[in-house]
């Protein structure tokens, strides 16, 4: 039922503060991440990886690449992600001490769960799956399961089972810290952002009407780029994802520092270009590659938190986000991209929940 929304895939993005607070629910206690179903078994695992393997397919992949950004700068352990259909049909080289995690929505995706058939085979300590599905394929055959609890997604294009998607993987990278004696004080702070994240998720909802607006801009366009830095980067990945999908519209996604490697020579007027702002070091060298795309005439969409003090400009429109803390900045700003999309496919006249061609599982290679 859709209830008072005109699409699923709306409602679906307007249900993200509470599928925030389920995925959370009973997980984060007096300050502290605990995991019930990871239980003992998992806390022995953890305490023994010296290296992460993460397989997915499309948003869950995108999901996966935040995770590497997480794991690899708080744990500084090493985590390798990758596409589950090249990552089944090729010889691998299995770092020593890997645990090897799936993330999939539905826990049905042939590529993911042959990806997983295959480990078993590869010398990886185990398998943990964050997994939407609780009775699905994924979850029956993987040793340790993390429930995303985003509830039953129904619009084709993946939004509030990314939200929880990152949400968990969070909570797994304090977990393995945990296990490996991450400070307290640094786990106080990722619960006090993620106990703050359905708020700050509520605010950038608000913003609908706003971002509904800003859509006509991109609606008439056959292209449109998206640049992000850091942990913005996949989310610019995702964004880019969210907008062909729904509204056909051919996007792309490029790291901000590629931009003179390559696609600065797209930018003309015909190109929007949507930058996720990262509010944090890599901020200032945001700014001169948003100046790159100016000076060359392109028009610009810079969505940033009021205090990274980017002004609008001729060719430059800034889109206020409201984002307290680093660490959940990329479920922060999914969701201005995932309202985008929407507006731009509505406009469009397509449709937004059964996008043409596409399947929601994707059983078959
Ligand atoms: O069920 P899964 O998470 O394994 O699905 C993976 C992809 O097929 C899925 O995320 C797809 O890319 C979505 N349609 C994106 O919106």
């Amino acid at each position: 039922d859709k209830g008072k929304y005109r699409h699923f895939m709306l409602k679906e993005i307007f249900e993200q503060p509470n599928v925030v607070a389920e995925t959370l629910e009973g997980r984060v206690v007096d300050h502290q991440v605990y995991i019930e179903t990871l239980g003992e078994n998992a806390t022995k695992v953890f305490e023994q990886l010296d290296a992460i393997q993460i397989i997915a397919c499309g948003t869950s992949y995108h999901a996966a690449l935040v995770a590497k950004y997480w794991i690899e700068h708080y744990l500084k352990l090493p985590c390798l992600v990758e596409i589950a259909s090249e990552y089944r049909y090729r010889e691998t080289a299995v770092l020593p001490n890997s645990l090897f995690v799936t993330i999939s929505q539905s826990g049905e995706t042939a590529d993911t769960l042959a990806a997983l058939k295959k480990s078993k085979d590869e010398g990886y300590l185990a398998s943990l799956t964050v997994c939407n599905s609780p009775a699905s394929s994924m979850v029956r055959e993987s040793d340790l399961t993390l429930l995303t609890r985003a509830g039953a997604e129904i619009g084709v294009a993946s939004t509030k089972a990314f939200t929880a998607q990152l949400v968990s993987l969070l909570l797994l990278m304090i977990s393995i810290g945990k296990a490996k004696g991450m400070k307290s004080s640094i786990e106080h702070e990722f619960v006090e952002a993620l106990e703050h994240l359905p708020h700050e998720i509520q605010l950038a909802l608000d913003q609908a009407k706003e971002l509904e607006k800003l859509s006509g801009a991109f609606a008439e366009k056959h292209h449109t780029l998206f640049l992000g830095r850091g942990q913005q980067y996949p989310i610019a990945m995702e964004a880019a994802l969210k907008l062909k999908e729904i509204s056909y519209i051919h996007a792309e996604a490029y790291a901000a520092g590629e931009l003179k490697h390559g696609p600065l020579a797209l930018i003309d007027k015909e190109m929007p270009t949507v930058v996720v702002a990262p509010n944090d070091n890599l901020l200032e060298k945001l700014k001169s590659n948003v100046e790159e795309v100016r000076s060359r005439g392109g028009s610009l969409f810079v969505f940033a938190d009021k205090s990274a003090n980017i002004q609008a400009s001729n060719g430059i429109t800034v889109f206020p986000v409201d984002s307290q803390y680093a660490i959940t900045a990329p479920m922060v700003y999914t969701i201005p991209m995932q309202l985008l999309s929407y507006y731009v496919a509505v406009i469009k006249g397509t449709d937004v929940d059964q996008p043409r061609n596409l399947a929601k599982s994707v059983t078959v290679e």
